[in-house]
């Protein structure tokens, strides 16, 4: 896959490395090419950084891991979208993209690309390694369009989740979010660490 990451801290450096390890081409699409957070990404494989609207239109699937206020500035810079993946991993927690409550609704009012919540709703270190021992963590995904989340299903596989699962239509976006408060409430609120995941279990 052509992957564009749009913002390159901690989520969308963690995802980029992993999937460059899996041989997918990566565009990191930075505001300033000569300096950006996730420098050293540079290093790893079939990886190159240029503006977002170039990143963009070398992609067939966009990450969006940015503070959720920059969406604004970034559906400017990302030029056409439509019929492209673009998986929303921010939450909006801190402070909402008003007048929208989260990213992957600004997205869908305002482009028309096929848009998936994933990658949000645990710390970035459990993406880098979702491993437990012998046992994988699970990812989960929302929204409407059944394309973004098969892409979004892959690469967390591509991740070495254990599985993705799927949280609901666009509806449960806002209910995700919530889960992925939940981690925060347990690894950081209540003090049990980042070392922590969810995985469902069935019998
Ligand atoms: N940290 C976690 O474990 C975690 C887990 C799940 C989800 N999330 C969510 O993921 C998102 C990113 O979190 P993070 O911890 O990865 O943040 P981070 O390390 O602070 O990285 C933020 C990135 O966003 C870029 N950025 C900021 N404003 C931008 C703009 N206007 N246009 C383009 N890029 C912009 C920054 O680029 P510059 O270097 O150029 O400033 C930086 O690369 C947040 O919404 C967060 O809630 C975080």
């Amino acid at each position: 896959m052509n992957i564009a990451i749009i913002g390159t801290g901690n989520v969308g450096g963690a995802l980029a490395t992993q999937w460059s390890k899996k041989g997918h081409n990566i565009y990191l699409g930075v505001q300033d090419t000569n300096k950006f957070k996730g420098v050293e990404l540079l290093k790893n494989e079939h990886t190159s950084v240029s503006s977002i609207g170039e990143a963009v239109k070398k992609s067939d699937t966009i990450l969006i891991a940015t503070p959720p206020t920059a969406i604004f500035d970034i559906i400017e810079l990302m030029g056409d979208v439509s019929g492209k993946v673009i998986i929303d991993a921010t939450n909006a927690i801190m402070k909402r993209p008003e007048p929208f409550a989260t990213v992957y609704h600004c997205l869908a009012e305002q482009t028309d690309a096929k848009i998936v919540k994933c990658f949000n709703s645990t710390g970035f270190e459990n993406m880098l390694n979702p491993k437990y021992g012998d046992d994988a963590i699970d990812m989960f995904m929302a929204g409407d369009s059944d394309k973004a989340k098969s892409v979004a299903k892959e690469l967390a596989l591509d991740c070495g989740f254990g599985t993705c699962i799927d949280f609901g239509k666009s509806d449960k976006v806002d209910l995700l979010e919530k889960f992925a408060l939940s981690w925060i409430n347990l690894a950081i609120m209540q003090g049990h660490g980042r070392n922590l995941a969810f995985k469902v279990m069935r019998r």
